[in-house]
């Protein structure tokens, strides 16, 4: 039986097959799809509290909140194997390819999307999962967020190949009859994944990292709540300096709210000090309400 979701779903992708990339919503609309939200979440949770009944089959997927009977347990750390870091970075590589605890929940899709970027970066940043978009490339933050992220870090003075980005969940988490939508992941999701994260920053040891939005903040540094209260300080991660700041899609969303980009920025102005990055007045003064 057909869904409204599925109704919504079939009309953005019509629109997006036009080439539209915005569409206007009023407010019975917005909170028509509140209201479905809701229910999503609703099901999700009561699911999560069923006990699991059975076992996946090969090749078939469980949906969040759907346990499989004995899900592979992930180790707290791996180490990989070769004598500098690209030969560690592409064992860690290997790995994951095949990681069982992630695969054996059932809930997470069978493309593996690593990371990229330079493993002598100074900067690592974190992202939440691959989308559809990254898991059609197989690389991480290629779709409108990945754009963002460029921008930004071009911004900054730098490009893609000077950093090191990455993401808490390596594979992408699935929906229901799932087309390009994405879901954040589950905390059991990200648990799976954790011991690359961890061995990736082992192994580039970065000067900094910046988390992008709250579920990588929550993956590395146990916070929950908002992002605006985990922002604007420094923490740290494995002994590295790490600061916490709104995900590249969160940007998107707020348009031209200059008070989020203005956040973002003060993040990333902090990440530059930290590392003594030549920074111009005028970088200083990007996203300040003109007097
Ligand atoms: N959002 C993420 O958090 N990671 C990606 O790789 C893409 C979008």
């Amino acid at each position: 039986m057909s869904r409204p979701v599925d109704a919504v779903i079939s009309f953005l992708e019509n629109e997006k097959a036009h080439g539209r990339s915005h569409v206007y919503l009023d407010e019975e609309a917005r909170e028509s799809l509140r209201n479905l939200l809701r229910r999503s979440k609703q099901q999700t949770a009561q699911a999560a509290a069923k006990p699991a009944a059975t076992t996946p089959q090969p090749g078939q997927t469980n949906q969040p909140g759907q346990q499989p009977a004995q899900p592979a347990q992930a180790p707290a750390t791996l180490s990989a194997t070769g004598t500098n870091k690209t030969e560690k970075l592409a064992s860690l590589r290997a790995r994951a390819e095949h990681w069982q605890p992630a695969r054996s929940l059932g809930t997470l899709r069978d493309t593996m999307v690593f990371a990229t970027g330079n493993p002598d970066a100074r900067i690592l940043l974190v992202g939440e999962a691959p989308g559809h978009h990254e898991e059609n490339k197989r690389e991480p933050f290629v779709g409108p967020a990945g754009q963002m992220l460029d921008k930004i870090l071009i911004t900054m003075g730098l490009k893609r190949d000077d950093v090191y980005i990455s993401n808490i969940v390596k594979f992408r988490p699935t929906t229901p009859r799932q087309t390009t939508n994405n879901r954040k992941p589950t905390p059991q999701e990200i648990a799976t994944c954790l011991p690359f994260i961890r061995e990736e920053v082992a192994i580039v040891q970065p000067e900094c990292i910046i988390a992008l939005g709250g579920t990588a903040a929550e993956g590395l540094l146990g916070l929950e709540g908002p992002v605006g209260k985990m922002r604007g300080t420094w923490h740290e991660f494995s002994g590295i300096p790490t600061r916490v700041t709104y995900h590249p899609s969160y940007l998107l969303q707020s348009g031209s709210n200059l008070s989020v980009k203005r956040a973002l920025w003060e993040d990333m102005l902090a990440a530059m000090e930290k590392l003594d990055m030549p920074i111009s007045e005028k970088q200083r003064g990007f996203f300040l309400p003109k007097p």
